[in-house]
């Protein structure tokens, strides 16, 4: 599978930006990754996130990306660029079934302002666009109240509960699935949504 291709310039609504990582945003990812709402529903290991893993992640990051299954962004202010709100990603990318996932986390200082709900929804349009994606999935954890709220204002569907779906933090979880389709990315916003075909 090919490099994939990186949005240049950045994704942005002028309110987010979404940019590829930068040698420099190491610090700033590095404290996002050390709030706790980050690692009780993201980090699956359950291992502190150092800086050396930190590193080591990023590395596994560019050989995903380099193999076309994994593309990891920076959620930025649009205003300021080098002002990271956190990070987001489409992944497990299988470009001949048309399918992906998205995921994202953001600082705690960049929550609650829809600054999640705005980069689904770039990220969703652009592999809707540029990848040429069909059905993007969205997975979270049942107790992530705030991560279900922004699937549904992304204009995701709920499909189901995944039972004993992944390892996580030494043990097993369920996990949520949701679904987008990009009809139902245009209908995010109408009060009277269905799913599209
Ligand atoms: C998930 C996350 C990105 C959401 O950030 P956000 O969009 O800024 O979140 P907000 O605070 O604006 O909340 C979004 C919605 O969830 C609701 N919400 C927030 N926290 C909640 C909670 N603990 N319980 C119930 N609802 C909650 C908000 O009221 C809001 O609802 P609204 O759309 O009806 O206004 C952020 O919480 C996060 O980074 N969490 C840790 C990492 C993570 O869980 N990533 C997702 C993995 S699937």
């Amino acid at each position: 599978m090919p490099v994939l291709p990186v949005p240049d310039p950045p994704l942005t609504d002028d309110v987010v930006a979404l940019r590829l990582w930068q040698t420099a945003d190491l610090d700033q990812r590095l404290a996002g990754y050390a709030d706790p709402e980050f690692e009780r529903f993201t980090w699956s290991t359950g291992e502190p996130v150092t800086e050396a893993r930190l590193r080591e992640h990023v590395e596994q990051e560019e050989r995903e990306r380099a193999r076309g299954e994994k593309l990891s962004l920076a959620i930025v202010d649009a205003a300021a660029l080098d002002q990271v709100w956190g990070g987001c990603s489409v992944y497990d990318i299988n470009l001949d079934q048309r399918r992906a996932g998205v995921g994202y986390w953001l600082a705690p200082q960049a929550r609650g302002r829809g600054a999640a709900t705005r980069t689904v929804r770039l990220l969703s349009q652009w592999a809707f666009d540029v990848l040429g994606i069909a059905r993007l999935e969205l997975t979270c954890a049942p107790d992530n109240f705030a991560s279900q709220r922004v699937a549904a204002r992304s204009g995701f569907f709920l499909e189901g509960i995944m039972r004993s779906y992944m390892r996580f933090q030494g043990g097993r979880r369920d996990t949520m699935l949701f679904s987008l389709l990009p009809g139902d990315l245009r209908d995010a916003d109408r009060p009277d949504r269905q799913p599209t075909e």
